[in-house]
């Protein structure tokens, strides 16, 4: 069994990890709008990961006898005003949910936790792959989209993920 806070924040965390699946979904059915079918591969690909990292934690809250619960995800709609804009807020919400990783860590550690916190020491390296991705294909797009051709090209390159 975990300490009570311990097993909340990672049921929430399942929550929050669920929303990022959906949120990247919501983030491809733009791009299929749009016709770049290589941004959208990405993007859904992207959520299918959100989707395993939901998975981890469900597999260790039941690891460890405790219950897992599925809460309702929130909508995720958004509007963006340019292509370029779903990209930046990738990187903003991999650094809210790093924020997230890191403060279960520190309530882990606060209560002497030792094996949830080396549970999380694989999400910890994630969220620095995950932030250094969404930077580099927000930079890729600085550098190649600024025409039509670029933009085709750094489409079929995505597409290939
Ligand atoms: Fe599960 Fe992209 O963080």
């Amino acid at each position: 069994m975990l300490n009570k806070k311990i097993a909340d924040l990672l049921n929430d965390q399942i929550n929050k990890e669920l929303y990022s699946a959906y949120l990247y979904l919501d983030i491809s059915a733009y791009y299929l709008r749009k016709h770049l079918y290589g941004f959208a591969g990405w993007f859904k690909k992207q959520a299918a990961e959100e989707t395993e990292h939901a998975d981890k934690m469900m597999s260790y809250l039941a690891e460890q006898g405790e219950a897992i619960e599925l809460k309702d995800v929130a909508h995720a709609g958004k509007t963006y005003k340019d292509l370029r804009e779903p990209l930046a807020f990738q990187l903003e919400h991999e650094m809210y949910v790093t924020s997230l990783i890191n403060a279960i860590y520190d309530a882990a550690d606060e209560v002497n936790d030792r094996r949830t916190a080396h549970f999380l020491d694989w999400f910890i390296d994630e969220q620095t792959e995950e932030e250094a991705t969404a930077t580099a294909l927000l930079r890729k797009f600085d550098l190649l989209a600024g025409d039509n051709r670029g933009l085709y090209e750094l489409d079929a390159e995505l597409g290939k993920r």
